[in-house]
């Protein structure tokens, strides 16, 4: 009520990138205190029946994740546990530091629940995002918040998602591959995140996306696979290339051995938003939110038709509601992610989607 009726208005107002800036200030602020974090966690945190699940050896507290792009520089990771979310994904995080497209990065679609994207993969670089996720664990085990480093699973799960250096240098197809290694590797020689991602499907970026051709997604895995990792893997998929070229893709990553697919990324496709005339002339980026729950939710059935139990798949896009979170697990997600659902309905929503697979 408090989210819907009086700060979404405001903030509203102001331009998006501002008010997540703000907003990501205030995590931090509420997440370094003990009396702040249990104030959010009676507001918003989950306490109902058991709802966890283990995937991939991995135990999350609930099924819900904030999907990658919200916490870019992993910097909520000690008050994200508090809204009732069982793990998020920091990043994409990149070899060397991006600024990101040029503004304006972010525009608020509201009538087509939607948000056009053109951020361009600003974040601060792996290396300190590494120090920073190590500083939070380390701070949270002091504060007993999570437990004993000794115990397989952290209770808030942190996986990574990693991209390609948003630059001109990282073009090259060596030079993209050497970029994702880069962060891969450093990563798991710090023992940071608990689960990695590579995003291969971000639009607008230096590069395009030619990872989603079968062949460099081939040539990206062989030199992925030679760094050795303990952790699951996963690779965000786009959502508007064709079936046959998608299925192309799947059975690469099977045949590398990973161990699933987040389905998936933002939506290209412009025509599909339910009200055109409130988006920019010219588009530049990827749709969220409401244009997304279809595509991707009709892509995790038919992953799950055609490859039965072979992946773990974390569903997101377009998660506005308990039903649309429901279809995507009804379609075979294991885990569900979401990030414009929460914007648009408040924190308050992973609550209701908590209780609403509690209740199934
Ligand atoms: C502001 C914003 C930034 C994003 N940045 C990233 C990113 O850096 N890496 C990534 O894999 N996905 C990124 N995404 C895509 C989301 O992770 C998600 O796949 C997409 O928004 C669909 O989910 P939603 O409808 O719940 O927002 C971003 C989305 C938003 C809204």
């Amino acid at each position: 009520m408090l989210y819907k009726h009086i700060l979404k208005p405001i903030f509203f107002h102001f331009d998006p990138e501002y008010v997540h800036d703000q907003m990501t200030a205030k995590g931090v602020f509420f997440g370094k205190h003990a009396l702040t974090r249990s104030l959010i966690g009676v507001a918003y945190d989950y306490n109902g029946p058991d709802i966890s699940k283990t995937v991939d050896g991995i135990r999350y507290r609930t099924p819900f994740l904030l999907s990658a792009g919200f916490d870019y520089n992993g910097q909520l990771s000690q008050i994200l546990p508090h809204i009732g979310l069982g793990g998020e994904e920091v990043g994409s995080v990149t070899a060397r530091a991006c600024e990101g497209n040029p503004k304006p990065r972010l525009t608020r679609l509201p009538k087509s629940k939607s948000i056009l994207v053109n951020k361009g993969l600003r974040n601060d670089g792996v290396d300190k995002i590494i120090r920073r996720l190590k500083e939070a664990r380390s701070q949270q085990l002091e504060a007993g918040q999570a437990p004993s480093s000794k115990l397989p699973a952290p209770e808030f799960v942190v996986g990574i998602s990693i991209a390609r250096t948003n630059d001109a240098q990282s073009v090259p197809i060596e030079a993209g591959i050497a970029d994702y290694v880069y962060s891969y590797k450093r990563l798991n020689e710090e023992n940071v995140g608990d689960y990695y991602t590579l995003n291969i499907s971000c639009p607008n970026a230096f590069g395009a996306e030619a990872f989603n051709q079968p062949e460099l997604l081939r040539r990206l895995l062989t030199e992925i696979k030679k760094i050795p990792s303990k952790k699951p893997l996963y690779v965000k998929m786009p959502i508007n290339i064709p079936w046959p070229q998608f299925e192309s893709l799947l059975k690469i990553i099977d045949e590398f051995g990973l161990n699933g697919v987040v389905i998936g990324n933002l939506n290209k496709d412009y025509g599909s938003l339910d009200f055109r005339g409130e988006a920019p002339a010219v588009f530049q980026g990827g749709l969220s939110g409401k244009p997304c729950t279809h595509l991707s939710t009709d892509l995790i059935y038919k992953t799950r038709e055609r490859f039965g139990k072979r992946f773990t798949v974390i569903g997101v896009g377009g998660v506005m509601s308990p039903e649309t979170a429901m279809e995507k697990f009804n379609a075979g997600a294991d885990l569900v992610q979401l990030i414009t659902g929460m914007i648009f309905e408040g924190p308050g929503l992973i609550k209701k989607l908590c209780a609403a697979v509690a209740g199934r």
